[in-house]
């Protein structure tokens, strides 16, 4: 069976306390993972050392960066390494969330150098892809999305290309409380999986955890994640809650 994945993304929430405070209730909250789940937490850089310690023999749980340098190493100020990120043993790293494709303008060739980097460091990027309001509306969502990976993606070996986790995230659903549909969802993870089929072969893409995001809730997520194309979750503001967030990872089918 594929990963089945529930990541948490706290985003740029939370003081150091509080992230504490959240790891432990979540730890303490009881909740099992099987051998073929797992519960990702992409925290802010200065608590990941904090929150990998605490997960330290927990079986299934990790910690990710949200985000890292396009380059190497050297005089970026401000800039994060993905070998720093490797030294500190992170694992994940996502990669071209909707904020930092807006926001901070990142662009499918910038993203496309990141995702070699993670690769060539051993981390595993949580690729992040997903159609403006606008796009949906218009009905070119699945040409929009599936661009999206092309262009960032298609590059990789197969090989490589197994090493990703991909998070299809619509931007109307992000933080807005309006879910697409747990239908919505499965269509377009079914169009990108039939993409990826088509560049790499069925099993390729048969193999490779497609993570809905855009308002997943404790109430919702079972149903979402029931779908046989959708393989997890990224989730931001209700993996703000501890109580929350477990409901979430026990929806993992
Ligand atoms: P949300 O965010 O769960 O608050 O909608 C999801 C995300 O941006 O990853």
């Amino acid at each position: 069976m594929r990963k089945q994945v529930a990541a948490a993304n706290w985003k740029m929430n939370l003081t150091y306390q509080q992230a504490e405070q959240l790891i432990t209730d979540i730890i303490n909250t009881p909740h099992t993972l099987a051998a073929h789940q797992r519960a990702v937490f992409a925290v802010p850089f200065p608590y990941l050392t904090m929150v990998a310690d605490k997960l330290k023999g927990k079986n299934g749980a990790a910690v990710s960066a949200q985000n890292c340098s396009s380059y190497k190493s050297g005089a970026y100020t401000g800039e994060t390494s993905v070998e720093m990120l490797q030294s500190i043993h992170v694992e994940y790293v996502v990669l071209g969330h909707s904020e930092r494709r807006e926001y901070f303008h990142e662009t499918s060739q910038l993203l496309t150098d990141k995702v070699n980097l993670a690769l060539q460091f051993g981390l595993t990027p949580i690729f992040c892809c997903g159609e403006a309001l606008s796009i949906r509306e218009a009905g070119t969502q699945n040409e929009y999305v599936a661009n999206q990976l092309k262009e960032s993606l298609f590059h990789l070996s197969a090989d490589d290309l197994q090493k990703i986790i991909i998070a299809y995230e619509p931007i109307w659903a992000i933080g807005t409380g309006k879910t697409a549909t747990s239908e919505q969802a499965q269509e377009m993870h079914a169009h990108l999986r039939s993409a990826l089929a088509n560049q790499y072969g069925q099993e390729v893409a048969d193999s490779i955890s497609i993570l809905y995001g855009g308002s997943v809730k404790g109430a919702n997520a079972k149903e979402i994640f029931s779908q046989p194309d959708v393989d997890g979750g990224l989730v931001g503001g209700a993996s703000l809650k501890a109580d929350e967030f477990v409901q979430i990872i026990q929806g993992l089918k």
